[in-house]
């Protein structure tokens, strides 16, 4: 069952995200594995960074050139992505949105990157999630979802929904026609030690945690 999180308390300290009294997925990048994704062509503006938190995916395309969106529920978030962006000139807005229910942009993003925001939003509204953002993207759109693996649940015993590469398959497919689905690895600021339980740890010390890449262009 999918513990339900309040991202907002946990992006002003109020609440903790597995055990950890700091935003476990704030790393000050974007998750390796997406980054990988933009010297291959996979994203095109505008993006959609959908549940972009603080915003540094939003901020790693845009310096890059790409006209970027960044939208997410918590306002604590969009409140740290807007100061981080406050005197740079960057082709990059955040707004406060609930992907379930989201208006306003029928048919305008080539591109939404989903860096661990699928698992969080939840399990009752993910169907609506699919619907909004399919029906935020252009005929050519790509999208590119990292989430975390069903063998991720030793690492975080209350948490994220954890899907096996057929679930998320299954999610996506009626709108998108998935072009790569593989086992990968998200990098999160967790107890060290999780790392044995884990994929291990990185060069920053952060855990890799089992995650699935998807990368899919629209039906
Ligand atoms: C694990 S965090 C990842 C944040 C960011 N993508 C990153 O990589 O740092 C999941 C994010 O999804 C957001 N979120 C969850 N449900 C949402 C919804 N219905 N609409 C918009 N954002 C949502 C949360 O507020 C949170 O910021």
């Amino acid at each position: 069952m999918q513990h339900e999180t309040d991202f907002d308390a946990v992006y002003q300290g109020r609440e903790s995200a597995q055990n950890v009294p700091w935003v476990p997925w704030n790393i000050g990048e974007p998750q390796p594995k997406l980054a990988e994704l933009e010297p291959q062509g996979v994203f095109r503006s505008d993006v959609l960074d959908a549940g972009c938190g603080v915003g540094v995916t939003s901020l790693f395309l845009a310096r890059l050139g790409y006209t970027v969106v960044g939208l997410d529920s918590a306002p604590s978030a969009i409140a740290a992505a807007e100061q981080a962006t406050e005197g740079h000139d960057l082709p990059v807005t955040f707004d406060v949105a609930d992907l379930t229910t989201l208006q306003g942009y029928e048919g305008r993003f080539r591109a939404v990157v989903d860096s661990g925001t699928i698992p969080a939003v939840p399990d009752d509204k993910r169907a609506d999630y699919l619907v909004c953002l399919a029906r935020s993207t252009t005929d050519d759109a790509t999208l590119s979802i990292l989430t975390f693996a069903r063998d991720a649940r030793s690492v975080m015993p209350k948490g994220p929904t954890l899907f096996s590469a057929d679930e998320l398959a299954t999610l996506v497919e009626k709108d998108w026609e998935i072009d790569r689905l593989e086992p990968s690895s998200i990098a999160a600021r967790l107890a060290p030690e999780l790392g044995d339980k884990a994929l291990g740890t990185d060069e920053k010390g952060r855990v890799l945690v089992p995650a699935l890449l998807l990368v899919a262009h629209k039906r």
